[in-house]
């Protein structure tokens, strides 16, 4: 099970400094959540970020758009050091269009879904993308609580891999905690996003991802 940080929940003031504990501590590759105040009620960062980063460490950067126009994104986000982009379903007309560009671009092709946005959206595009981001809360913030329903959608996404012959990579992210990791692993996903719950008080990044691995089993 991929466990990816998701670096809007780390120490911004000592942002260098958490990028290698991340990495020294067992994380797989870091989950950078670009929001827009347009896509999602709340702005985050650019692609500055994964560049003042991407120096640091060698794990994979995935950015996450939660913005509108994402083909406006791409190519910054590849150029400062994105291995993957992760696209809204809900966010463009040209899903096919955006996926054909980041992949001609050299990066790995990431759909993201929302909540209550139908799994049969990705059924057109389930044979060019890299990676599926199913997301566990209602993207904008960190720190919400787990939608249960999620566990079922990474069910049904998994089974129309399977009927289809295909099998990108599963992420799911928002709300992952070990108290519901077990499940989504054996529903069929292949990673988490972790924010808050990697982050908190009084526990070290390693143990944090010892925890988590343990409890995916
Ligand atoms: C939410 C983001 C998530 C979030 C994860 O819009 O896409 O990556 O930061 O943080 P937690 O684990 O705290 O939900
Ligand atoms: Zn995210």
């Amino acid at each position: 099970m991929k466990i990816a940080p998701s670096v809007m929940c780390a120490d911004f003031t000592r942002l260098g400094e958490q990028v290698r504990e991340l990495e020294a501590a067992g994380a797989d590759l870091l989950h950078f959540d670009i929001m827009d105040n347009h896509f999602v009620p709340n702005l985050t960062f650019g692609a500055m970020i994964l560049a003042a980063c991407r120096p640091l460490t060698r794990l994979p950067f995935y950015a996450h758009l939660m913005v509108e126009r994402p083909e406006a994104l791409l190519e910054p986000m590849i150029q400062a050091g994105a291995n993957s982009v992760g696209v809204h379903v809900e966010a463009t007309a040209h899903l096919h269009r955006i996926v054909q560009q980041v992949k001609g671009a050299g990066a790995g092709a990431c759909v993201a879904l929302n909540p209550a946005t139908p799994v049969e959206m990705l059924a057109p595009i389930l044979g060019d993308v890299d990676t599926v981001l199913v997301m566990s809360v209602n993207p904008g913030w960190a720190g919400q609580d787990f939608i249960p329903s999620a566990l079922e959608r990474v069910h049904l996404i998994a089974d129309m891999m399977r009927s289809r012959g295909v099998r990108p990579e599963i992420l799911v992210d928002g709300g992952v905690t070990e108290a519901n990791i077990g499940d989504l692993r054996e529903a069929g996903a292949d990673g988490a996003v972790i924010g808050t719950h990697l982050f908190r008080e009084g526990v070290g990044l390693a143990e944090a991802i010892r925890a988590l691995r343990a409890a995916a089993g």
